[in-house]
């Protein structure tokens, strides 16, 4: 009886990870869909641990029930305090725990499948991928939190990375074909490790949430391959599905960016290019005063808000919305403009502005807005650099070009607001802030646009 219990209790949790998978694709279920399918996670342990088959020490027991609570307690309160401009780097954390567990089951399970050569093949399979992805995602996250400087290009890198994958492959094979005693499958786990370091160490910081998005994927295969191991349906399953995932938002991440994936992993970006960008020398910006910009902004008919990285990282999600409704008590029409990689993350715009309530219907996408800049009064540009940079459109030398974006030059008059000149996390300067169109607005997001409002509201 409990073996039916068990599929019908997988069968409810692989449908939960749909729904929930599906849910998360927009802001407004994001959160239930995340619930739902945490819901049927907790389901699926439940019953794995109560419908398990055979005696279990109460040892075991314990061991289990330690580990899960101080996973959520770990869990919970990293996640409770985590800033968003930080996700990316939890993100990759907590994938690093994903590749190390299905490591760990392969090296325990090798053993226990001697002569069953269709398991020991996902076993190596398993060990590979999930080492690979548990070191490359330590050193993502050592970039992301930048206890580990820039992209370390050892000589003849892609060549010396390429031998080592091909290398780790033959010795797999090596194994799986001799039946190689432990010694092996040990050396095979920190060649893997070492690999997974090789793989991220020449790849910039900017990169990294591609990168992140890409380990990911690997995670999730290592997961199925565990799944496939144990014939257990619902981590077969959820290994699938944050494989695909994570392999659509990489490839999605890399179209937005009008990147392949080689150049991520291969190229050089946000280092070389810094030079080759346009040097702002003798060329002057410039400024606005609060007071003027609230003038200016009071009496615009239509105003487009491009809110970037910086946006996220002043907190100054509350105050721009106050701004937004402000304008739009005094008749001015104000929506925003969403770049699919501003930020740091897939849909940080999204999730940064549905914090404070903007509602879902003002926040127009790049192919759906890019028309409408050209009868647009004020484009407000907040903490965002690159995707507002026309180097994207007409510099062929610059490491962005290609790169589609927000076009805001067409509008009448462009502020921008940061907080000095540096350039945005390609590393390159931006032609636009120089444009006589455009005046800076300099100053942290979140004081600057409070400055705004007082303004706005003595007039
Ligand atoms: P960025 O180009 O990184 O520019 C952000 C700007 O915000 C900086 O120039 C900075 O200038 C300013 N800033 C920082 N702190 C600020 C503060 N407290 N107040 C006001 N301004 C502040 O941002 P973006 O335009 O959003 O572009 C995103 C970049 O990330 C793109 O290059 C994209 O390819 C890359 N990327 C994104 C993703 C995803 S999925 N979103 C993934 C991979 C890569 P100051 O220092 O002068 O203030």
């Amino acid at each position: 009886m409990s073996p039916f219990i068990l599929d019908v209790i997988y069968l409810i949790a692989s449908i939960t990870f749909v729904i929930g998978l599906k849910m998360l694709g927009h802001p407004e279920t994001a959160r239930r869909g995340n619930l739902i399918a945490a819901f049927g996670m907790v389901l699926a342990i439940i019953g794995t641990v109560a419908l398990h088959e055979g005696a279990v020490s109460p040892l075991i027991y314990g061991l289990i029930f330690g580990a899960i609570l101080l996973g959520t307690i770990v869990g919970w309160l990293t996640a409770m305090k985590v800033q968003m401009t930080k996700m990316p780097e939890l993100v990759s954390l907590f994938n690093g725990m994903g590749g190390a567990c299905a490591a760990l089951i392969s090296l325990l399970e090798y053993q226990h499948n001697l002569g069953n050569n269709m398991a020991i093949s996902v076993i190596l399979a398993g060990l590979v991928i999930g080492s690979v992805s548990f070191s490359g995602s330590m050193v993502a996250f050592a970039k992301l939190n930048g206890s580990m400087k820039g992209a370390i290009r050892l000589p003849k890198y892609n060549i010396l990375n390429t031998a080592v994958m091909i290398g780790l492959v033959i010795y797999a094979v090596f194994i799986l074909m001799t039946g190689a005693s432990m010694l092996h499958v040990y050396l095979l786990f920190f060649a893997s490790l070492i690999y997974g370091v090789l793989f991220v160490i020449p790849i910039g910081g900017a990169d990294m949430p591609v990168v992140i998005s890409l380990l990911n994927s690997f995670t999730g295969l290592a997961a199925a391959f565990a799944g496939f191991l144990y014939g257990n349906q619902v981590m077969l399953t959820g290994g699938i599905l944050v494989g695909s995932a994570g392999t659509i938002l990489t490839l999605v991440m890399c179209k937005a960016m009008n990147r392949p994936l080689s150049n991520v992993i291969f190229g050089a970006f946000g280092a070389a290019g810094a030079a080759a960008a346009g040097s702002d020398e003798g060329k002057t910006v410039k400024e606005v005063s609060p007071s003027d910009l609230a003038v200016l902004m009071n009496y615009s008919k239509k105003v487009i808000i491009v809110p970037g990285y910086g946006l996220a990282v002043a907190q100054a999600q509350h105050v721009i919305h106050e701004l937004e409704s402000l304008l739009e008590e005094r008749g001015v029409e104000v929506t925003y403009a969403i770049h699919p990689v501003a930020g740091r993350m897939p849909g940080h715009m999204n999730v940064l502005l549905a914090e404070s309530n903007v509602p879902y219907e003002k926040l127009k996408e790049m192919e759906d807005v890019n028309s409408e800049f050209a009868n647009t009064d004020v484009v407000l540009v907040v903490g965002a650099n690159d995707v507002v940079n026309p180097a994207a459109k007409d510099d062929p030398s610059s490491p962005i070009y290609g790169m589609p974006i927000l076009e805001v030059l067409d509008a009448k008059t462009i502020i921008v607001n940061k907080r000095s000149m540096k350039p945005g996390y390609a590393g390159i300067q931006n032609q636009l802030f120089f444009h006589e169109k455009t005046s800076m607005f300099f100053g942290d997001a979140k004081k600057a646009l409070t400055d705004l409002v007082t303004e706005i509201k003595q007039l």
